[in-house]
């Protein structure tokens, strides 16, 4: 009687994926490391940013397109990697593939993707980047780094803050595996969750696509801590598409990775869920673009929420921006109606923000906006 559910912002989806999903699915995606300190710390630094309105400038034609590596993107942002997406609804995966597809922007295909990395480009039509985790002792990353190739990927995202998976405790309280397994703790949270539960039946089981051929395996409780400078060297050799190092705060650590080659930085403290005490990304976004110059690719990613944290993020020193948690609680609201939703409003938030700050494009944005 009342139509589809609205969302309106990040709170009404994430109020309704609450209701949606099993509390496991919940706090997996949800959840943070340790007591979500550094989570709620770049929310709060984000929030503080103010940005500078300015009048009498006709802003009658607004443009959202950025170029993003040697292509233009409708939108300035894109979805970041993230696995088993498809516990927040089946066919969730090529939602965001789709979304991608349709504004011309990068979808992130985690190693621990729930559809395989060769359907994902397929849908995306291209426009993919495959992430890689370096795992155990690397043999089974450079099969992987092979395999993307064949695939057509032209940009390779290496995450580097997950030398081990960080504690978060939401999810150990669940029991959340992956892939995941159902005891008794879970089958109430199921039987309590039914309409997550039905169509997940129908469905199957997500599973770790990209391991479900031989030759392929991996293990999430697998220690990465092995990866180091050289074997970002190594990597530098092996791929000869875009490398974008994610997962960085350190200037020092930027300064270095600039040196050894790789062609963006994407900073990033994994949505807060790898190291509780972080300091907040989107202060350290502003340092290391003081420290790398105008022109070195800058990516960004954590704790965006709306069109106005998107323009702030630029404003920060940004090139592109992505967004993790909200595109998979907008998917758990309400389905692929829900994902458009949710960039629709983001993408119209901007443009109004972009009006308020008498600018008509994203290149505009700088740190002369922002305090
Ligand atoms: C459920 C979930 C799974 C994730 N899986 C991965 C992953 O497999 N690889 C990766 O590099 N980052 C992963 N991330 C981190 C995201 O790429 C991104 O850094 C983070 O979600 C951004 O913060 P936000 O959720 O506050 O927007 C994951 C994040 C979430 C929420």
């Amino acid at each position: 009687m009342f139509g589809a559910p609205q969302i309106h912002s990040y709170a009404d989806a994430r109020a309704m994926a609450r209701k949606y999903l099993p509390w496991m699915v919940f706090d997996y995606i949800d959840g943070a490391a340790g007591e979500g300190h550094g989570e709620a710390m770049n929310l709060s630094a984000l929030c503080d940013i103010r940005l500078q309105p300015r009048v009498l400038v006709n802003v009658t034609k607004r443009d959202l397109g950025v170029t993003v590596f040697d292509h233009q993107a409708k939108i300035p942002f894109g979805i970041s990697p993230m696995g088993m997406c498809n516990l927040s609804r089946p066919g969730a995966d090529l939602m965001l593939a789709r979304m991608a597809a349709k504004n011309k922007v990068p979808v992130g295909v985690s190693t621990v993707a729930s559809t395989s990395l060769e359907k994902m480009i397929e849908v995306a039509e291209g426009h993919a980047w495959f992430q890689l985790y370096f795992s155990g002792s690397g043999s089974g990353t450079t099969r992987l780094v092979e395999r993307a190739k064949a695939a057509g990927y032209r940009t390779l995202i290496l995450t580097l803050d997950v030398p081990e998976v960080g504690r978060r405790p939401r999810e150990l309280r669940r029991g959340f595996k992956m892939p995941f397994r159902i005891g008794p703790k879970q089958f109430v949270d199921f039987a309590l969750h039914p309409k997550w539960s039905l169509s997940s039946l129908l469905y199957g089981k997500p599973d770790l696509a990209n391991f479900t051929q031989p030759g392929f395996e991996f293990d999430r409780t697998e220690s990465r801590a092995a990866a180091d400078w050289a074997f970002l060297e190594r990597l530098r050799d092996q791929w000869d598409g875009n490398l974008v190092a994610k997962g960085v705060t350190s200037v020092e650590d930027a300064q270095r990775l600039k040196t050894v080659g790789v062609d963006a930085i994407q900073v990033s403290t994994h949505g807060g869920r790898q190291l509780d005490s972080a300091p907040p990304p989107i202060l350290a976004l502003r340092d290391i673009r003081q420290a790398l110059g105008d022109s070195f690719p800058l990516l960004y990613d954590t704790g965006i929420r709306s069109g106005e944290d998107v323009v702030k993020a630029y404003a920060m020193g940004a090139d592109f921006v992505f967004f993790g948690r909200a595109m998979q609680f907008s998917i758990a609201a309400a389905g692929e109606a829900g994902l458009k939703q949710y960039c629709d409003l983001v993408a119209e938030e901007i443009s109004l923000t972009l009006a308020q700050l008498g600018n008509t494009e994203m290149a505009g944005l700088s740190q002369s906006l922002a305090y």
